[in-house]
C-alpha cells in the first residue's frame, strides 16, 4: 500500500526528562537526536514526505523559559543542519504561522528553505507555530484578501493551505501514549491512519518507525467505500 507521507506528533520530551530528574529542556535536546534518527530512517525506508509537529500554536502557553529554550533550539538546530541536509538531498520546508515567530528565526527558516530547495530524496516538513484550525482560518483569510468571488470548493480551500502541494498524511504517529490530535493536520488528516507508540519521543528510533510502517501496511483504507 502506498505510503508517501508520514506525520509525527513528537510528544513526551518533558516526561523523558522528568524520569531522569533533568530539566525539561534537556528532554527537548534529546528529542532533537530522535529527529535526526527518524529523518535518516524515513529516508532509508524510501518515504518521500515526513512532517514533524515541533511547536503548536498552543505551546506559547508554556512557561517563558521553556518557550525561549525551544526557540533557541530551533534557531541553533535549523542553522546547523542545513548543509548536512543539502548533502543528504533533503528539502526542508516549514508549515505554520511563521510570521509570528521571532524575526531572526523567520530569516533562518527562509534561508533554510531556499538552500535546500533542490532536495529530491525526502521532504522534511517542520510544523512550527502550527495549528490545524489556524491553518484553515488562514486559508479562508487569504481567499477573502484575494477578493475571491467564485464558488468555494474543497479544492479552493486546499489550494490556500500552507503547503498546497503536500500530499495528505497517510499515517499519523503519536508518541508517549497520548491519544489525541492536539490541533495537528486537521484538514489534511481527515483520512489518515493513526499509530500510537508508548515510547517517549526521545526514545523513538528506526525500529519503532518500522513497526508503525508495518502496522500501516496491514490497514484497509476504505475512504467511506467498501472493503476491496
Ligand atoms: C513534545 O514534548 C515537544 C513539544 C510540545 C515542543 P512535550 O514537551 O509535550 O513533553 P511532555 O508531554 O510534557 O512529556
Ligand atoms: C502536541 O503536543 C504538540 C507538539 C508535539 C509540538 P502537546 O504536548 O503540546 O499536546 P497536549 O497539550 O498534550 O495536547
Ligand atoms: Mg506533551
Amino acid at each position: 500500500m502506498s505510503l508517501k507521507h508520514i506525520a509525527i506528533i513528537m510528544d513526551g520530551n518533558g516526561r523523558w526528562a522528568k524520569k531522569r530528574h533533568l530539566p525539561r529542556l534537556l528532554g527537548h535536546r534529546a528529542g532533537v537526536k530522535a529527529v535526526e534518527r527518524t529523518v535518516r530512517a524515513a529516508a532509508d525506508f524510501g518515504i518521500p514526505y515526513l512532517s514533524l509537529y515541533a511547536f503548536s500554536t498552543e505551546n506559547w502557553k508554556r512557561p517563558q523559559t521553556e518557550v525561549k529554550g525551544l526557540m533557541s533550539l530551533f534557531r541553533y538546530y535549523i542553522n546547523k543542519k542545513v548543509l548536512e541536509l543539502v548533502k543528504e538531498d533533503v528539502r526542508l520546508r516549514f508549515a505554520g504561522r511563521i510570521k509570528e515567530l521571532p524575526k531572526d528565526i523567520q530569516e533562518i527558516i527562509h534561508e533554510a528553505e531556499n538552500e535546500t530547495e533542490k532536495g529530491q530524496r525526502l521532504q522534511l516538513i517542520v510544523c512550527l507555530n502550527y495549528g490545524g484550525r489556524q491553518e484553515i482560518v488562514d486559508a479562508v483569510q487569504k481567499l477573502l484578501k484575494d477578493g475571491y468571488k467564485g464558488e468555494v470548493t474543497e479544492e479552493t480551500i486546499r489550494s490556500h493551505l500552507y503547503l498546497p502541494d503536500l500530499p495528505d498524511p497517510d499515517l499519523i504517529i503519536r508518541t508517549s501514549g497520548e491519544y489525541r490530535l492536539s490541533n495537528f493536520w486537521l484538514w489534511e488528516g481527515s483520512y489518515s491512519e493513526f499509530y500510537f507508540s508508548s515510547l517517549l519521543w526521545p526514545d523513538f528510533n528506526k525500529e519503532a518507525l518500522q513497526e508503525a510502517i508495518l502496522s500501516y501496511e496491514k490497514r484497509d483504507r476504505r475512504y467511506g467505500g467498501i472493503q476491496r
